[in-house]
């Protein structure tokens, strides 16, 4: 990581995003925290300050443009550069059969998960093109390259995120600007907790039955840690990746391997 990088992390009060924050911290970057879990996002500051490095968290609605403006200018203001953006914050939509879900979920979970990211980088780019240097990570998942029944929203939303991550790369490459994707598996935490309670319910199976069926689609038998993402982002924002752009990479124990 090029010295006294400054990061934006959306979503980064809790889960994956919390993870990203303080890896990314631990390399020595400077964060801006953006999204709307206020009492998660003063935690993260709090263990980016004890790594110590500068952190603030900036109140923000991915689903409104001007929350995404207004909290790049004040990351500029506050850090003057902004050289990587880890477009996390994401929300897991409904799970209903396609024809159940409603207009408003589909639009909730396109706004947060796809216009959510765009947003962040029709902000972050003008400034990383002028300074010719930026690292974009896009946290898509692998229902982005294969069928998550019940879940049509969500999978279209990191589908167009690897697409948007491989358009983005081949327009910004010319400016140092390097556009990945990482596409975790299932993560063991509350949210994927929440995610098999719902598949449970609209399924009729058992918690621990569909628990047991997504540790048994890893050769290794088990879901991920965040922490595994947190690492694999940090390389994606290190010296040690400057060749690496484009790229959709899997952290999920195995269970998909293209
Ligand atoms: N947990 C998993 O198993 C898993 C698997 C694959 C991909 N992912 C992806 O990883 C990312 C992080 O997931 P997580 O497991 O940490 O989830 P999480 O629910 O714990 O965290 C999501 C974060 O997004 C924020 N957020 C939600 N709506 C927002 C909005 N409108 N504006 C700003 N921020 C908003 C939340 O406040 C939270 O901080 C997501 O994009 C998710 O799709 C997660």
């Amino acid at each position: 990581m090029r010295s006294d990088s400054t990061a934006v992390v959306t979503g980064g009060g809790r889960g994956i995003g919390q993870a990203i924050a303080v890896e990314l911290a631990k390399d020595g970057a400077d964060v801006v925290l953006a999204g709307i879990d206020e009492g998660g996002m003063e935690e993260t500051v709090s263990l980016i300050e004890s790594e110590g490095q500068r952190a603030i968290d900036q109140y923000t609605d991915l689903k409104h443009y001007e929350s995404v403006q207004s909290s790049i200018d004040t990351a500029l203001e506050e850090f003057e550069s902004i050289d990587i953006l880890v477009n996390n914050a994401g929300i897991a939509g409904p799970t209903a059969s396609c024809e159940e879900v409603s207009v408003e979920e589909w639009d909730d979970t396109i706004d947060v998960n796809l216009r959510g990211p765009f947003f962040a980088c029709k902000e972050v780019l003008p400034v990383m093109k002028a300074q010719q240097y930026g690292r974009i990570v896009n946290v898509a998942s692998v229902t982005g390259k294969r069928p998550l029944e019940q879940r049509t929203p969500y999978a279209a939303t990191k589908m167009g995120l690897i697409g948007f991550t491989r358009t983005l790369a081949a327009e910004v490459g010319e400016y140092n600007i390097n556009v990945n994707a990482i596409c975790p598996g299932s993560v063991d935490g509350p949210r994927i907790r929440r995610v098999f309670e719902q598949k449970a319910e609209s399924t009729g199976q058992s918690y621990e039955d569909v628990r047991q069926a997504a540790e048994s689609e890893s050769p290794r038998g088990e879901l991920v840690e965040r922490e595994d993402i947190a690492e694999l982002a940090a390389f994606l924002c290190s010296d040690e990746s400057e060749r690496i752009t484009g790229q959709d990479l899997n952290v999920s124990a195995g269970k998909v391997m293209y």
